[in-house]
C-alpha cells in the first residue's frame, strides 16, 4: 500500500520529523527557507498534507491549486495564515496547536508587560552603553505591577491564564473585554470584571493583547484608542502584528501620550515598523513567546499527532478547526 505524502513546510525538531517518516513519504525543508506560496504549490502536488507553523500562507489560491490535499496541521495556536473556510470547501481538515502552550506564553506576556513597566531593557541598553556613572534616587523609575490595574483585551486560554497571574500572584485587580463574557464561575476566582473596550482602555494600567487577528482586529488599537489610556499605562502585544497600529503607538510612546509598551509580534514580521526601533521606551522581541523547549516541542508534537491521526483514519487530539471559529 502507497504511504501518503506530506511536505513539512519549516525545519521542525528532528524527533517530530522522523515520527512523521515513520508513518509517510516525507518531503523536509531543511534549510528552512521561507517558501512563497508558489513554491509550496509546487512542493504540495502529490501530497495529501501539510506540516506548518504561524506563517506560511496557506490561503484560497493554494488550496484552489493542490488537489491533493487533505489535512493542514499547525504547531502554532494562532491560524490567520491559513484559509479555514476554503479549506472546509474543499474537504480539507485543518488543525492547530491550543492549550499546550497557553502557560509558557501567559509567562511570557506577564514578563513582557513587567518589563516594559519596569524599564529593563532600556536601563539594560543604557549600562551596556557603559552610560551609567551613579546612582540616583529618580533613575530608571517606572510604574508598579503589583496592587495595579491589569486590563485584558481578547479572554480566552492565554488572557485568563495571564489573569491567573496577575490576580493571585500580584494582587491585580483584573478588567477584560472580550466578545463573550466568562461564565460567573471563571470571573469569580480572579475577581475578573468585563468592561466595554473603551472603559478597558481609560482603566488599565497595564493593558495585555491577546485577541486572535482577523479583519475585525485589524488595527483594533489604534491612535483613538491609544489616546483613551492613561499616560502612565503599558501596552503589551503578544497576540498578532497589525491588531496594534505599530507608527501610531511609536508616536505615543515618543510624544509621551503612553508610558511603555512591549510587543512580540509586528504588522509585516520579521519586518519591524523602524519608527518603533528609535523609541527608547518600548520591548522589542522576535515572536517568541511560546517558545520554551518544552513548549515548542509539545507543539510541534501535537501537530504531529493531529496529522497522523487525520492521515491514518485516526481521531486527531484536537478538533479540526471549523470556519465560524476564524
Ligand atoms: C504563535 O504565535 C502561535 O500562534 O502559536
Amino acid at each position: 500500500m502507497t504511504r501518503p505524502a506530506v511536505l513539512i513546510a519549516r525545519r521542525i525538531f528532528p524527533a517530530v520529523a522522523e515520527r512523521l517518516a515513520a508513518h509517510f513519504d516525507v518531503e523536509t525543508n531543511d534549510a528552512d527557507t521561507l517558501w512563497s506560496r508558489e513554491e509550496l504549490i509546487q512542493r504540495l502536488q502529490g501530497k495529501q498534507g501539510v506540516f506548518v507553523t504561524t506563517g506560511e500562507p496557506i490561503d484560497a489560491t493554494l488550496i484552489a491549486a493542490c488537489p491533493d490535499l487533505k489535512a493542514v496541521c499547525s504547531m502554532a495556536v494562532g491560524y490567520n495564515n491559513i484559509d479555514v473556510t476554503a479549506c472546509r470547501a474543499r474537504g480539507i481538515a485543518v488543525t492547530n496547536a491550543p492549550d499546550v502552550l497557553t502557560e509558557t506564553t501567559a509567562d511570557f506576556g506577564f514578563a513582557l508587560m513587567m518589563a516594559a513597566a519596569r524599564r529593563i531593557t532600556e536601563s539594560e541598553h543604557f549600562l551596556r552603553r557603559g552610560a551609567w556613572t551613579k546612582w540616583a534616587p529618580d533613575f530608571f523609575v517606572g510604574a508598579d505591577i503589583h496592587g495595579t490595574t491589569l486590563g485584558i483585551l481578547g479572554m480566552g486560554r492565554i488572557g485568563q491564564a495571564i489573569a491567573r497571574r496577575g490576580a493571585l500572584g500580584f494582587s491585580m485587580n483584573v478588567l477584560y473585554h472580550n466578545r463573550s463574557r466568562l461564565a460567573p464561575a471563571s470571573e469569580a476566582p480572579i475577581g475578573a470584571r468585563w468592561v466595554d473596550k473603551a472603559t478597558l482602555l481609560a482603566e488599565s494600567d497595564h493593558l495585555v493583547i491577546v485577541v486572535p487577528y482577523g479583519p475585525a482586529s485589524h488595527h483594533l488599537i489604534a491612535a483613538a484608542d491609544l489616546a483613551l489610556m492613561k499616560p502612565t499605562a503599558t501596552l503589551t502585544n503578544i497576540a498578532r502584528g497589525g491588531v496594534v497600529d505599530d507608527a501610531a503607538l511609536a508616536m505615543a510612546l515618543r510624544s509621551g501620550r503612553l508610558g511603555a509598551a512591549a510587543l512580540d509580534v509586528f504588522e509585516g514580521e520579521p519586518a519591524v515598523h523602524p519608527a518603533l526601533l528609535d523609541v527608547p521606551n518600548v520591548v522589542l522581541t522576535p515572536h517568541i513567546a511560546s517558545a520554551s523547549l518544552p513548549t515548542r516541542l509539545a507543539m510541534a508534537h501535537l501537530a504531529a499527532d493531529n496529522l497522523i491521526a487525520l492521515l491514518t483514519g485516526g481521531t486527531p487530539r484536537t478538533p479540526p478547526l471549523e470556519p465560524t471559529t476564524c
